[in-house]
């Protein structure tokens, strides 16, 4: 949920270096920010609370001095955002400072016996903590690096931490239990992250830190160590192809409105899916007994439009579950003939991962789609699937939605061959179709974001809204419900539309906006039904159908027209795209700021 930067370089100052790096990763946190240096034996910190901009300008994090330093932007959850609260902390002589992303679950006792030796706590968070534990064994006599791998012993919960300390100033620890953390190697110094886009503008060459693990950083080398023994392990940098172009806004207002725009560019990157794992995973899939479908929020949205999916190209009943529930829900049936298959965009999702850990444990496939390498979901999957969407930097899902979608169909179409369900002339119909899914959705953008717009602003004081669709576009209402809650923070209720009648229609009443979800997909007469019964009760139909379809247009008191002829099972790629731009646009109609939604972060990496 925060984000942490550490840089060391072998000239110059850190503190320009890691102030535009936090500026990047501010999706993650934006509570307060705040960076220490180290120059001539001395720390130097400056933090507060606030956006990043805004801090920086009060503070002029460029101005701190020296060649290493560590930074972090909060996501609050020990102690609220207030200036004593942000990060980095500090020890009680001022010679240790720390940045962290996670949660220290045992801090109130470590507290407790830090407090009882003397030691002087001055905010209420769970990191200082670590401050003053590594403080703590500094006074005993033993090293820097050795300080920190005691301390890390001590700590329960979840952590990435990057550690700085006058002692030994030419280094930096960086320690990983859970919370993601990777290195990044470059000529001119080496640098830590929660997540590379802060140091993609200096480096490709990375290495993930796995959990468990701790890190020495120099400004020329690195060593990784277990935490658990102390014992070195040999880590080969793998090459990042994410570009800072890529992770900039481009010109767009906000990261969201440049992420709804690439989607056709990523929905072509997703086309380029890695074949043997998609074999190996179609195999993977066909012998198992039961396959659920694990992730959070958009992704399981994704899921839930996977389960029709795989059900229509490849008879695979396979079973969309939200992460946070999965072990109280399915725990028990899991066993060897399991496969679960885990959807994050980040890789990073705590519910994510504990699900994983879960099931390997009882001998189940892990499988895995992501759209980041070299996350920990790369590594505790038998195999993933890359969706290569690019960084995703906007709090809001948007293009990697799209393309987890056409990674499943993908997926879904090799297994539907391989079980026999498909023949080759269906199987090469649909590969024809997935390639025009960038041009669908282009015409889309180009068609829809000045009318979602007007739109906008015509429904801006609505209080509530319904989005109902039939099939696998349900998962399209429910994105759609998920995007104007998060970034327009805007009521609404998303169901299947049958179900209408089983008790939400006693929501209607006059004016109530009701968006339909209806391609021409087969269920179009059902839908004009709940259309109709909603209209009855005062509603206003906003319909998304196809072009041609003139009964829906004439049901409808607006009609977003889109492309006829698509194939029913790539509609939702297509149909969400108007409704993620009706969301960007009502969050900026309110004067809200889309890239920073309330209360939320980029990846919940706590449990
Ligand atoms: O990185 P993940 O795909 O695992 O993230 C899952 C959710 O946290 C994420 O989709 C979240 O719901 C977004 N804010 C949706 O826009």
């Amino acid at each position: 949920m925060c984000r942490i930067f550490a840089a060391i370089l072998k000239g110059g100052k850190a503190s320009p270096i890691l102030t535009a790096g936090l500026k990047r990763l501010e999706y993650g946190g934006y509570d307060s920010a705040g960076i220490a240096t180290i120059h001539n034996g001395r720390l130097f910190v400056k933090k507060d609370a606030g956006k990043i901009n805004e801090v920086d300008r009060r503070l002029d994090f460029g101005s701190l001095p020296g060649s290493l330093g560590i930074a972090h932007n909060r996501w609050a959850t020990h102690g609220a955002p207030v200036q004593v609260n942000a990060h980095p902390h500090t020890d009680c002589k001022g010679s240790v400072a720390v940045v962290h992303n996670g949660i220290i679950e045992n801090f109130a006792e470590l507290k407790k016996e830090l407090l009882d030796k003397g030691h002087h706590f001055i905010s209420k968070t769970d990191t200082e903590v670590v401050a003053h534990l590594v403080e703590e064994y500094l006074l005993q006599g033993i090293s820097f690096r050795d300080a920190c791998l005691h301390a890390s012993r001590r700590l329960e919960g979840s952590y990435a931490l990057a550690v700085i300390s006058t002692v030994e100033p030419s280094r930096i620890m960086l320690l990983r239990k859970d919370s993601p953390l990777l290195l990044g190697l470059s000529d001119e110094g080496n640098f830590a992250s929660s997540d590379a886009v802060a140091f993609i503008d200096h480096t490709q060459d990375a290495v993930p830190l796995d959990s468990g693990e701790m890190a020495e950083l120099t400004s020329s080398a690195y060593s990784v160590f277990r935490t658990a023994d102390g014992k070195a392990v040999l880590k080969k940098p793998i090459r990042l192809e994410w570009t800072l172009e890529e992770a900039s806004k481009e010109g767009f207002p906000h990261f969201m409105l440049k992420e709804i725009f690439e989607q056709s560019r990523s929905l072509h990157y997703a086309l380029n899916l890695q074949k043997p794992y998609l074999e190996l995973m179609a195999e993977l899939l066909d012998r198992s007994k039961t396959v659920y479908l694990v992730a959070a929020g958009t992704s399981y949205h994704s899921c839930v439009a996977a389960s029709y999916i795989y059900s229509e190209l490849a008879a695979l009943t396979a079973i969309p579950v939200v992460a946070s529930e999965f072990v109280e829900q399915y725990g028990r049936s899991v066993n060897v003939d399991s496969t679960v298959l885990l959807v994050s965009q980040s890789g990073e999702t705590a519910d994510v991962l504990r699900a994983a850990e879960y099931v390997k444990a009882k001998a189940a496939t892990v499988l895995g789609i992501t759209n980041v390498l070299g996350s920990t979901l790369t590594r505790v999957t038998r195999a993933y699937l890359l969706q290569q969407s690019g960084p995703e930097l906007g709090v809001a899902a948007t293009k990697t939605y799209a393309s987890q979608l056409l990674t499943h169909m993908q997926l879904a179409l090799y297994l539907g061959k391989k079980r026999g369900k498909l023949s080759q002339s269906e199987v090469d119909y649909y590969l024809d179709a997935f390639k025009k899914t960038p041009e669908l959705v282009e015409q889309a953008l180009r068609e829809h974001d000045e009318r979602m717009k007007k739109l906008a602003r015509k429904y801006l004081s609505r209080k509530h809204f319904f989005f109902l669709a039939r099939g696998l576009n349900t998962a399209t209402a429910l994105e759609a419900r998920l995007k104007l809650s998060e970034i327009a923070c805007t009521p609404s209720t998303a169901l299947p539309a049958g179900e209408s009648k089983h008790g939400p229609i006693s929501l209607v009443e006059k004016g109530v906006p009701a968006v339909f979800i209806a391609p021409d997909d087969g269920t179009n007469k059902l839908m004009e039904g709940n259309i109709m019964e909603m209209k009855a009760r005062g509603a206003e139909a906003i319909i998304l159908g196809a072009r041609d379809d003139e009964k829906l247009r004439r049901l409808s008191d607006e009609y977003v027209a889109l492309p006829p002829d698509i194939p029913g099972i790539l509609t939702p790629i297509v149909y969400v795209v108007p409704l993620q731009l009706f969301a960007y646009h009502m969050a900026v109609e309110k004067g809200l700021d889309p890239d920073k939604p309330r209360n939320l972060a980029k990846s919940v990496t706590v449990l």
